[in-house]
């Protein structure tokens, strides 16, 4: 089977692009290099560096054509979706319109969307969410998730086009990048064994749903061959604070370093945690591997850079 993974070199994609091309699928990456990297290509994918905006990904939609599309390029940085909203519509909302005509056009069966349940749902008024749960996403990052929800909804009304929609939780693991605002655990991780002092924002008491990026992978695959178009929380339904967290990476580096907060970030969520329930029902996933697990894995990974 022919795949095409957008932001196949990021993080999370590049984890799926090693695990399609393990199962021996033809894989092509589409990516930007924007915040991928090189380094993360798997060297037995066709990689096209190319912005999902371009007219130039009509060309290698119809060259390539590929049945199944995993969608995972955007501009996925909260921070930045604040300071320059238009940005991110831009790679978002118009990226994904851009990537989903081409596929309509040229025979593409399914879609699999990364989306995020830690940025749509909002302020959650119920713990954890399931997907039924309103959405009031607190960032145009949430919003543009969100619209592009609705417009695969589209598409497959109306377009016949198979959608399969992942709501990921806070993922983390070997290969995120350390540098940007986004993935706590990786800037965590980095800082401590560096000796450098982290900070934590605010009290520390904000929470979240962290996944290893081995079980979202597995999610993936769970749910890319099904027939249905649907919507799935990939987490884990444990909610762990900032602090805890802290407290697990300061254990696993074996530093001394002390917790130090600083000010609250404005407009940041104060809860998130997922109801995976259904995909475990529909899909027969469910995590496997736990915090301490995945954070250790991760600390070996950034200790061997
Ligand atoms: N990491 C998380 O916790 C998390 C949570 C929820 C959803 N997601 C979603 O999962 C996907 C992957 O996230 P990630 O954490 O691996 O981030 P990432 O930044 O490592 O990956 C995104 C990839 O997309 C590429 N890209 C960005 N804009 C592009 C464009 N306009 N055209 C082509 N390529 C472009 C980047 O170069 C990068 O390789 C994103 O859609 C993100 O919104 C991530």
């Amino acid at each position: 089977m022919k795949v095409m993974v957008t932001g196949g070199a990021g993080f999370i994609g590049s984890h799926l692009v090693d695990r399609f091309i393990e199962e021996g699928h033809d894989v092509v990456v589409v990516d930007d290099l924007s915040t991928g990297k090189k380094k993360n290509l798997n060297k037995e994918a066709i990689f096209y560096k190319v912005d999902i905006q371009s007219s130039r990904l009509h060309r290698i939609i119809q060259k390539e054509r590929p049945e199944i599309i995993s969608h995972h390029a955007a501009q996925m940085d909260v921070r930045k979706s604040v300071d320059d909203p238009a940005f991110d519509a831009k790679s978002n909302i118009l990226g994904l319109i851009n990537l989903v005509e081409c596929a309509v056009k040229n025979g593409t069966r399914r879609i699999v969307f990364a989306s995020s349940g830690g940025a749509i749902y909002g302020e959650q008024v119920t713990f954890p969410a399931s997907e039924d749960h309103s959405t009031h996403p607190l960032s145009p990052y949430g919003i543009s998730k969100l619209s592009g929800e609705h417009y695969l909804y589209y598409y497959q009304k109306i377009c016949g086009l198979e959608c399969a929609t992942l709501r990921y939780g806070n993922v983390y693991g070997p290969r995120q990048d350390p540098h940007g605002e986004a993935g706590v655990v990786a800037i965590f991780a980095e800082k401590l064994l560096k000796g450098e002092q982290a900070t934590i924002n605010g009290n520390g008491m904000q929470t979240r749903d962290y996944v290893y990026v081995k079980d979202v992978v597995e999610a993936n695959m769970a749910v890319i061959n099904m027939k249905a178009n649907d919507t799935f929380n990939v987490g884990t339904g444990i909610e762990t604070t900032v602090n805890q967290l802290y407290k697990h990476l300061l254990e696993i580096t074996a530093s001394d370093l002390k917790e130090i907060h600083g000010p609250e970030k404005m407009g940041e969520q104060k809860r998130s945690c997922l109801n995976t329930k259904k995909i475990y029902k529909d899909a027969e996933w469910e995590p496997t591997v736990l915090l301490r697990e995945g954070l250790e894995n991760t600390v070996a990974y950034f200790k061997e850079l």
